[in-house]
């Protein structure tokens, strides 16, 4: 089995973890980012410039942005679904924007209050900004592996999507399944045709782990030449418009695993969960994690 020689991951926790918990506080997300940082991740989504209304856990992402210690190695990003979001966001700071959308329409309207194709008009400003700021952009399609609202999802809309946001001008498209419920059979189904006209460098995948089928699925990825993780350290979070979405697969389970594979993600586990079991004491859980609750137990 080819896998990738080298994993990146993506650590959601502070944005797509923490959007769909209780509030904590500015201060311990600040923490939580360093701590990040400190076990080795290098790619960290650290808010979201999203209407306060809509999410009000990332109401305060400009002054966590100001807060967390830099570092020159670490590429922090944040949610800009429009040009008043990427503003703020490049007021603070932020190298790289994400712009988000789906493959169904009905979960678009729900989530970002338009249709894919405003979306992609939405975001055109959004990339200008970046091109003309020296701003990379990442994009995101979710429902790619099923819909909340609408159900099945063809493969060939996840693709008509990507081509789209590549084409804009995004390095990077990141496939969601927002509420997890695809299997290795549809995530080899759905990749088989995307990698037909995208590169794999260019493709990302975000599995939330509602059906438990998240780490399977990774795995397929992995087979299919895919080497850009999204997770989120113990587990948390979820989707606010996607009711009954768990939260992203958990960077513990997916470094343990590619670990397993041979795969050095760089990051030192250990740190990791000790980041994992500081937030989740902050918002008084356990973390969604295997491995995070074995190495708890161990001492
Ligand atoms: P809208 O209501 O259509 O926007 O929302 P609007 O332009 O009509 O503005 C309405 C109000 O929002 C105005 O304020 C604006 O100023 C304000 P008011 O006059 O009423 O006081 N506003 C903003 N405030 C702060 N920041 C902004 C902003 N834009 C407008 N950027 C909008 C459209 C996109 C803003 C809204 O629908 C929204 O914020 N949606 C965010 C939804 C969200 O964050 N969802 C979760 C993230 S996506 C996700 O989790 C999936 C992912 O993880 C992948 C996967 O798992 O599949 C990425
Ligand atoms: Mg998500």
């Amino acid at each position: 089995m080819a896998y990738p020689s080298a994993v990146r991951i993506v650590e959601v926790g502070a944005r797509d973890g923490l959007q769909n918990e209780v509030s904590v506080t500015t201060e311990q997300k600040i923490a939580l980012i360093n701590a990040l940082v400190e076990s080795g991740l290098r790619d960290i989504e650290a808010g979201a410039f999203v209407s306060p209304k809509w999410v009000p856990q990332m109401a305060d992402s400009s002054e966590v942005i100001k807060g967390i210690a830099k570092h020159p190695n670490v590429t922090f990003s944040a949610l800009t679904p429009n040009l008043k979001g990427a503003e703020a966001a490049l007021d603070v700071g932020i190298k790289e924007f994400a712009i988000f959308t789906a493959a169904s329409e009905a979960f678009t309207q729900k989530n970002i209050n338009c249709s894919i194709n405003e979306s992609i008009e939405r975001f055109k400003p959004v990339v200008e900004l970046a091109k003309a700021n020296g701003v990379k952009v990442r994009g995101y399609v979710s429902c790619v592996l099923g819909c909340p609202y609408q159900g099945e999802v063809e493969p060939e809309a996840v693709l008509d999507v990507c081509k789209q946001l590549l084409a804009m001008g995004c390095y990077e498209v990141s496939l969601g399944d927002t509420i997890g419920v695809g299997t290795p059979n549809k995530v080899h189904t759905l990749l088989s045709l995307l990698l037909e006209h995208i590169s794999a460098d260019k493709l990302a995948v975000h599995f939330h782990d509602t059906y438990g089928q998240a780490l399977a699925n990774i795995s397929k990825a992995l087979e299919m030449g895919i080497a850009t993780i999204d997770s989120a350290v113990a587990g948390l979070g979820g989707c606010p418009y996607a009711k009954g979405a768990s939260g992203n697969v958990a960077t513990e389970d997916v470094v343990y695993l590619l670990q397993g594979l041979g795969i050095d993600p760089q990051i030192d586990l250990e740190r990791l969960a000790k980041a994992g079991w500081a937030i989740c004491e902050a918002l008084n859980k356990q973390p969604i994690s295997k491995v995070s609750l074995a190495l708890q137990a161990k001492c």
